[in-house]
């Protein structure tokens, strides 16, 4: 009756943790409530209700969602369980009660609280995109449009003990208008997301379709135009119609973008960026993360090499300065269905010949493609760009490990095996973030 559970963080992501699910109950049916506490702890559980939201046809933008791939979602409710202790472990488990006053219970799960910001711990992060749904049975009932997407889950559910946050940077199911495909991806992932904080973005297989004030007017929502994916999934956006949020988690500060919304300079989306760059005072969060679902940085993936740009259009042209003036240390992107590293850039420039270890000095950004969650692979341009500095054409995932405040290392791995196929290490000091680099600084004077 009530399932496929789902976690997520609050911008000043500490002290609280959401829980998202859906039921069959509106609220004139059963009341909605999370029932939480401290493991060990002698106190009684808490119980926290639960919003509920759902959404109609009527509110989808076109076919086939508003037509043969409609179907009733039923209700998605949301609570806050809050005052959590930053790292301490949690139970909770979902619950409607009835008129009669008696409980429909859905399962019992734990989860870790979020550090607070600066906190300096272990902190283990997974990055990927574009990882869709598919069935355990073999039935191949979406004809093999996502082959590496049980692969990827499965490797995630085996190895949850060894991270912390999950961030899927846009096209999520591929459910593209056959509203039903949502619940078979929330069940896949529910494994994952009911016990780490599973963020999301959006992609153009969640939001796109003309003429509903999108910066690409395609169809590729299949007339969903986001509806779903920013009711099922809770996200820290102030309005969750324009896909921006900014997360903290512990040593990280994540910015996490809207690619299907307008970026550019003097729009409302790029004021939420440099906010967001701006606002993360790195001598306690020095590990700074841009991401988006469309490559706004760099790929030499064939489609992008064609157009002899290397990116969307449009899609770094402001946001570089941005990235160099705040130094971001990593940009994240999707869409692109395969893996791809660059050196540290600054305007499409190497700044330094190291290749895995990175130290001193902060004058680049790293641009990083994680597409291959699970959806058919993209394929490269033959001739390789001086800035890439590693591909890999398959299905896999990145992990951001935060030692400490000066320690970082970054493995992207096979959903194939789990192992790790490329790495590096970043090794520096609060410093080193300071130094005057490019225009990261104002004018100086040497008058006394
Ligand atoms: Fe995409």
């Amino acid at each position: 009756m009530a399932g496929n559970v789902k976690l997520s963080l609050l911008a000043r992501g500490w002290l609280q943790m959401t829980v998202t699910w859906t039921s069959g109950y509106d609220i004139s049916e059963a009341y909605p409530f999370v029932e939480w506490g401290k493991v060990g702890a002698v106190a009684a559980p808490t119980r926290t209700p639960a919003g509920t939201l759902t959404f109609s046809r009527g509110s989808m933008c076109g076919e086939p969602a508003r037509t043969v791939g409609w179907r009733e979602p039923g209700f998605i409710h949301t609570a806050f369980m809050r005052d959590l202790w930053p790292n301490k472990e949690y139970y909770y488990k979902i619950g409607h009660e009835l008129p009669d006053g008696s409980v429909v219970w859905g399962k019992a799960y734990s989860f870790r609280a979020p550090p607070s910001p600066g906190q300096n711990s272990l902190q283990r992060i997974i990055v990927f995109g574009d990882m869709g749904k598919a069935e355990r049975d073999g039935s191949n009932e979406f004809a093999n449009y996502q082959p590496g997407s049980l692969n990827t889950t499965d490797r995630l559910i085996e190895d949850l003990d060894n991270y912390d946050i999950v961030f899927h940077i846009g096209d999520m199911p591929y459910a593209n208008g056959y509203i039903s495909q949502w619940d078979q991806f929330t069940a896949q992932v529910a494994p994952i997301s009911a016990k780490k904080p599973y963020m999301i973005a959006s992609g153009n297989h969640e939001r796109d379709w003309p003429n509903t004030g999108g910066f690409f007017d395609v169809e590729d929502s299949g007339g969903e135009c986001g509806v779903p994916a920013e009711t099922m999934y809770y996200y820290p956006a102030e309005n969750r119609a324009n896909f921006w949020y900014k997360v903290d988690y512990g040593m990280f500060r994540f910015c996490v973008a809207d690619s299907e919304h307008d970026w550019r300079e003097g729009t409302e989306q790029y004021k939420f960026i440099e906010q967001c760059l701006s606002t993360v005072d790195r001598k306690h969060q020095p590990w700074l993360i841009f991401a988006a679902h469309r490559v706004l940085g760099y790929s030499s993936n064939s489609w992008y090499a064609a157009q002899g740009s290397f990116e969307e259009p449009e899609g770094r042209e402001s946001l570089q300065k941005l990235w160099q003036k705040y130094r971001v240390d990593i940009a994240f992107f999707g869409h692109v269905h395969n893996y791809e590293r660059t050196c540290p850039l600054y305007q499409s420039q190497c700044v330094t010949g190291e290749r895995s270890r990175y130290s001193g000095t902060m004058n680049g950004t790293i641009f990083v493609v994680a597409g291959g969650g699970g959806s058919h692979l993209s394929t490269y341009t033959t001739a390789i760009p001086n800035w890439s500095i590693f591909r890999d054409q398959d299905f896999g995932f990145v992990k951001l490990t935060a030692f400490n405040h000066s320690s970082l290392l970054f493995e992207y791995k096979k959903s194939s095996d789990g192992h790790v196929y490329d790495s590096f290490t970043v090794d520096r000091d609060y410093r080193d973030v300071l130094r005057c680099v490019h225009d990261s600084c104002f004018p100086t004077t040497l008058a006394t």
